[in-house]
């Protein structure tokens, strides 16, 4: 069977799940089934969702959970995450509820600048470019200002644009490094359009105007945002820190201090670590419908700004006070892509109370911080297995094909047991037998 095809793109729904169906799955009578148990009755939410992307053939379910008892600045938050991994919703939960009682959660933008570059390159002279640009700088912004125009009015717009010398890199390559203010839209679509304008007034100017060739390579945005930043913080007397039967208060801030110090010096610790905090991070930017991949890319590349990849977030004692806290960057946006189309993004949103693009920053931020705090208590204390099983239970359950009275017995049997993956199918099996 030859598993290409031409003008895919162009069957209907159900011709393109007929040529999976017979390309892939001539054995399995099943598989039409399994996509189409998925579409939505609503036929109208269906094609919401299809029309998402291109070449749907159902949609992927994931759970949509919520974390209550958060207090940022003094405001109570229940907070939607988008996730697949048990025990991530717990975790943020309990931090919350710890920190409930402590002060919350504290959260501050420190800056919302965007960046976006025109990249290109020219064969003459780089201080006669430096010139050029600096005589067709104003036409930058008159040439764009039929799209900045309602930007603008809501406040924000093109802040700057500079000339980037390159050429030592990489041979005649220069940029047009601009920085944008977009509010409360996450801002690709503008910043793009605005790229593309620049690009063209750079060169038709140039054509005219300049002794040497330039070519405009390409336009794009950056999702490198590190002054488009917020911290987020906790902070208490260190007497507060003790929930935990087993550890005095004075020894848990010393080990979690420790532990944090270890992912800031320690790479293959760091990653694990903000991935921990990535957990929080990336369950909210879904449910809030942000591009998860362009906060990801961004807070990685910050997490390595010093030529090593390290830990997002700090402890520190000082005196008899433990301070925790995390500065990252965040490119979000409360208003455009799927915040008025996806009708969960809303219901999340409206949830928050339509917070800005700030006030999600700060949330989001806080969601991060959070995680790491919980994980980072299970793994100085207890260790994450405990918690992190007692969670997955129900997923090795449903995995055994539990009925819903095994369920009840197993999960009751293992409230006072460890849960393993072993432990678990062990006491199945003695149940059924039993039986
Ligand atoms: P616990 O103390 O056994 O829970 O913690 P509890 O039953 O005593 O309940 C205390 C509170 O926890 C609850 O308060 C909830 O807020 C929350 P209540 O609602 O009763 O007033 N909670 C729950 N919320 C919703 N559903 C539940 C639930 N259970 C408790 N079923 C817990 C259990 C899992 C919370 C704790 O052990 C924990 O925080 N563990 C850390 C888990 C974690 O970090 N998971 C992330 C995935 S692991 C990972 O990928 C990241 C990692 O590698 C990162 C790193 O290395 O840094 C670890």
């Amino acid at each position: 069977m030859q598993n290409t095809v031409s003008g895919f793109s162009k069957l209907s729904k159900s011709e393109k799940i007929d040529w999976i169906v017979a390309t892939y799955f001539s054995k399995n009578n099943n598989a039409r089934t399994v996509l189409e148990q998925y579409w939505n009755s609503n036929s109208k939410l269906q094609q919401l969702h299809d029309e998402f992307i291109e070449n749907t053939i159902t949609n992927f379910y994931l759970p949509f959970g919520v974390a209550p008892n958060f207090l940022i600045n003094g405001k109570s938050y229940t907070i939607p995450m988008t996730i697949e991994e048990s025990s991530v919703v717990a975790a943020a939960s309990k931090a919350a509820k710890f920190w409930y009682s402590r002060g919350g959660f504290k959260a501050e933008v420190i800056s919302t600048k965007k960046i976006g570059q025109v990249h290109f390159t020219y064969d003459g002279s780089s201080t006669e470019l430096n010139t050029f640009i600096n005589t067709i700088h104003s036409k930058f912004f008159s040439e764009t200002a039929s799209i900045t125009r309602s930007m603008e009015k809501r406040g924000g717009g093109i802040l700057d644009i500079k000339l980037n010398d390159k050429s030592d890199d990489l041979d005649n390559y220069f940029q047009l490094h601009a920085t944008f203010e977009t509010m409360d839209a996450m801002g690709a679509n503008f910043i793009n359009s605005c790229l593309e304008q620049f690009a063209k007034t750079l060169k038709r100017e140039a054509s005219t105007n300049l002794k040497g060739n330039l070519e405009i390579i390409m336009s794009i945005l950056s999702n490198y945002v590190p002054e488009c930043l917020v911290r987020a913080e906790v902070s208490c007397n260190i007497s507060e820190l003790n929930e935990n039967r087993n550890l005095q208060p004075e020894a848990f801030a010393e080990k979690f201090v420790q532990a944090v110090k270890i992912a800031e010096i320690e790479p293959y610790r760091a990653v694990t670590h903000n991935k921990g905090i990535m957990n929080g991070i990336d369950a909210v930017i879904l449910a809030t419908g942000n591009d998860f991949r362009a906060v990801e890319a961004g807070v990685h590349a910050f997490a390595s700004r010093n030529g090593r990849y390290s830990s997002l977030t700090h402890a520190e004692i000082k005196g008899d006070r433990f301070r925790f806290w995390m500065d990252i960057p965040l490119a979000l946006g409360t208003v455009g892509g799927l915040t008025s189309l996806h009708p969960l993004v809303k219901l999340a949103l409206e949830m928050l109370g339509r917070p800005s693009a700030r006030e999600l920053m700060q949330i989001v931020a806080v969601a991060g911080l959070a995680q790491n705090f919980a994980a980072l208590r299970s793994l100085t204390t207890t260790g994450i297995q405990e918690g992190h099983m007692k969670m997955h239970l129900m997923n090795i359950l449903n995995q055994f094909e539990a009925t819903p009275e095994e369920k009840d017995k197993l999960v009751a049997y293992f409230k006072t047991n460890t849960v393993t993956h072993s432990a678990v199918s062990e006491t199945l099996n003695r149940l059924r037998q039993s039986n």
